[in-house]
């Protein structure tokens, strides 16, 4: 039986760079070796956008175009839907008898997502608790692997705990996943800010055109102690690096740019413009591949359709073990 990979994201926007390095790349090379879901998470999308749920019809549609355009190949990858699901959130509320309320307080990454949302009428129990939704989107498709960026870390531990408190409360059927990062587990922002976010508008997105491309670049942030381009530079922290790092393939260019920075003999606009280049190389093939599917939308659904019932068939059998295991599997006729 090959190894199993679930992974996912939320549709509120199209994916940009940082999604691309922190989990969309391993997909991608793992598509082969391992039986592979990729979930389109709606209904956690939905926990902190409920008030505007048809923002995120389109975006499943974008979602999945960038999925494609980086060449997931629908094929091997089963593409799926949350909410088309519903299984999911059956195990959801089975896994809530699991986990306590102080276990989900101490959730580093929900907390500075609650803090980032200031939420004003309080925090939805939807949000607050999706990491349990989230156990179910791994554990319901038995997946070993999930590929994904640093700040998902505190989810895959909370998976881990829920399935060995079922596994010894039940029967042994849940499979304990580990977390696999991307080559860099988190890109800064073009604002030199910790991620990339759509909320601080510091992405370059997948399908971006050159244009937007270029202009994001030449407002990135750079060392801040550098005033002259004679000036002496930092290259360590310094995002436009950072970038050159993982998306320039001439590596003897960027060493010359780097060596150059430090002794000052070159400025941002030529590191910036380089930059560019290297970009623009990287993103026009996915972008080509991106219009070829967005002008197909009928082929689009279809592959949807039939990850999501590929996906759902998995869970339907896992949910008849988790109830087996459970002995709340009645017989009514
Ligand atoms: N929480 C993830 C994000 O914000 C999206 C997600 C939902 C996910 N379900 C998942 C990621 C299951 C990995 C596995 O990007």
């Amino acid at each position: 039986m090959p190894k199993r990979i679930l992974t996912g994201d939320r549709p509120t926007s199209p994916l940009h760079l940082g999604h691309y390095v922190g989990s969309l790349q391993n997909r991608v090379r793992l598509q082969d070796e391992y039986d592979t879901f990729i979930l389109i998470a709606d209904i956690q999308a939905l926990t902190d956008n409920f008030e505007r749920p048809e923002m995120l019809e389109a975006n499943v549609f974008e979602v999945t175009l960038d999925y494609l355009a980086v060449g997931v190949d629908p094929h091997k990858a089963k593409i799926v839907v949350q909410s088309m699901v519903p299984e999911l959130t059956e195990l959801t509320i089975y896994f809530m008898n699991l986990v306590t309320v102080a276990t989900l307080e101490r959730n580093p990454t929900l907390k500075e997502e609650i803090k980032q949302r200031n939420f004003t009428k309080g925090i939805p129990v939807g949000f607050w608790s999706y990491p349990i939704s989230q156990a179910a989107d791994i554990t319901i498709f038995k997946a070993d692997l999930v590929p994904v960026g640093e700040d998902q870390l505190p989810m895959i531990e909370q998976t881990r705990e829920i399935v060995r408190r079922f596994n010894r409360l039940y029967k042994k059927i849940l499979i304990e996943p580990r977390a696999l990062l991307g080559k860099v587990a988190r890109l800064p922002g073009t604002d030199g800010g910790a991620k990339m976010s759509k909320s601080v508008g510091n992405c370059i997105y997948l399908g971006d055109s050159p244009e937007q491309v270029r202009q994001r670049v030449m407002s990135m942030f750079t060392d801040p102690t550098r005033i002259h381009p004679t000036d002496p530079g930092h290259v360590e922290g310094n995002p436009v690096f950072t970038y050159h790092d993982v998306f320039n393939p001439d590596k003897a260019e960027v060493e010359d740019l780097k060596d150059r920075y430090r002794k000052g003999t070159v400025g941002d606009v030529e590191v910036k413009e380089r930059l560019v280049k290297a970009l623009t190389d990287f993103l026009d093939p996915i972008r080509a591949r991106r219009a070829e599917f967005a002008a197909k939308p009928q082929l689009v659904r279809e592959i949807i359709n039939e990850g999501t019932r590929q996906g759902r068939a998995l869970a339907q059998q896992t949910m008849d073990e988790v109830r087996s295991a459970m002995k709340i599997k009645y017989a009514l006729d």
